[in-house]
């Protein structure tokens, strides 16, 4: 892969790359919506993600090539940018933008990106190329940010120049994911344990909708806003800063604040989920698959009827899943809305699985979904040329 993406970078730039890096997706293995609601999440970077070849130039010019995207640009070094229409670079112009505005020096570069995640999957690409890019300029202008700071501004442009109000997650995931760890994180203190994906006779399966994700954006921003109405209602009895500060019990004894029944949903989701989080925790250091995977069913149902953000596309997966006793559970995952759901698989009987859930899916849907057999990776980093 590393040599013919070396190939291409100089077929199009007529030098070679001076460095490669390579930032992961992620799938999240519980604990939906709940980022932006300062609790727990359970996240693990994948295998599948973004490679960036760069080299400086001396023209004080960046040339954003992709080979996944005919579109492309070349902008001079200014003192800040806006966003380009909806175009794929703005993940990388926004991070440049921010060094800029931070105080920091960025000189001009030639960057290539390819990524290997299925686009508008739900897997985070964009973090992916949020964090490849802030990880290779941070590098290569010595501009002193911790990798902390790296998520945190990567979730700034995010936020900021894109435009989606998301939560800390997945640039969490693909800057400090483990290989065969998943990521215990708690996104109100930000601490996290990683924790070994421990998954006995099981394997994570990820099954993409090829749903193309309409009106993802604002449907997201929407729930953003309906959890922050919850929390107000909340407050005015309630001494917390965040949803997730309160348990199901104590939702339930307070509810009575919120009048609207939507409303009442999302914040039942919510809380309810951080508490499964807990428990899931619990089941996978205990090795109990079978509890985990009715956690994870669980999690589905209620982002379905709750949190609404499911859909026909999802639910036929979790449907399926729940008639296939190799499968010990299944969930969508990410913001929803198209995009992938993840089944707990025995090993064995994972080719198996993988024809009926094609066979009932495309029955009910009317196309195909894709099948991977996913591994859990390391987060961004140098691919060393050897
Ligand atoms: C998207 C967002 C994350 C998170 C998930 C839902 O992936 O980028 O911050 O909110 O949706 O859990």
């Amino acid at each position: 892969m590393k040599n013919s993406l070396h190939k291409e970078f100089k077929k199009i730039f007529n030098k070679e790359a001076q460095k490669v890096y390579f930032s992961p997706g992620r799938v999240n293995l519980i604990g939906e919506h709940i980022d932006y609601n300062g609790g727990l999440v359970m996240p693990c970077a994948i295998t599948f993600g973004t490679y960036l070849l760069i080299a400086p130039n001396e023209d004080n010019v960046f040339r954003f090539r992709s080979l996944n995207f005919e579109d492309k640009l070349d902008i001079p070094l200014q003192e800040d940018y806006v966003k380009i229409n909806t175009n794929w670079f703005n993940y990388p112009l926004g991070i440049i933008n921010f060094f800029l505005k931070d105080g920091h020096k960025v000189k001009g570069f030639d960057i290539l990106f390819y990524g290997d995640i299925p686009i508008s999957s739900g897997l985070s690409s964009s973090a992916s190329i949020e964090v490849a890019t802030a990880f290779a300029i941070n590098e290569l202008m010595e501009s002193g940010y911790s990798k902390l700071d790296l998520v945190k501004l990567s979730k700034s442009v995010e936020n900021n120049f894109i435009g989606v109000n998301s939560g800390i997650m997945d640039q969490f995931a693909v800057t400090f994911g483990e290989k065969n760890k998943a990521l215990m994180l708690n996104c109100d203190t930000l601490k996290y344990k990683a924790v070994d994906s421990n998954l006995g006779d099981y394997i994570l399966a990820i099954i993409n909708t090829n749903k193309p994700r309409k009106l993802a954006e604002s449907k997201y921003n929407e729930r953003v806003q309906e959890c922050q109405a919850a929390l107000k209602a909340l407050q005015q009895e309630l001494n917390i800063k965040n949803l997730c500060d309160i348990d199901s019990d104590t939702f339930k004894k307070h509810s009575y604040l919120i009048k609207d029944q939507v409303i009442f949903k999302r914040a039942r989701h919510v809380i309810e989920e951080n508490d499964r989080v807990k428990l899931a925790a619990i089941a996978l250091s205990q090795n109990n698959l079978v509890e985990f995977g009715r956690l994870m069913y669980a999690s589905h149902d209620s982002l379905r009827d709750l949190y609404e953000v499911s859909g026909k596309e999802l639910d036929a997966i979790e449907e399926y899943s729940k008639t296939d006793s190799d499968v010990a559970g299944a969930r969508m995952t990410g913001a929803g809305f198209g995009g992938c759901a993840i089944a707990l698989v025995k090993e064995d009987a994972f080719d198996n699985f993988s024809q009926k859930v094609i066979r009932y899916y495309t029955n009910k849907i009317g196309y195909a979904p894709t099948v991977y057999r996913s591994l859990i990776g390391d987060g961004v980093g140098e691919l060393i040329v050897k």
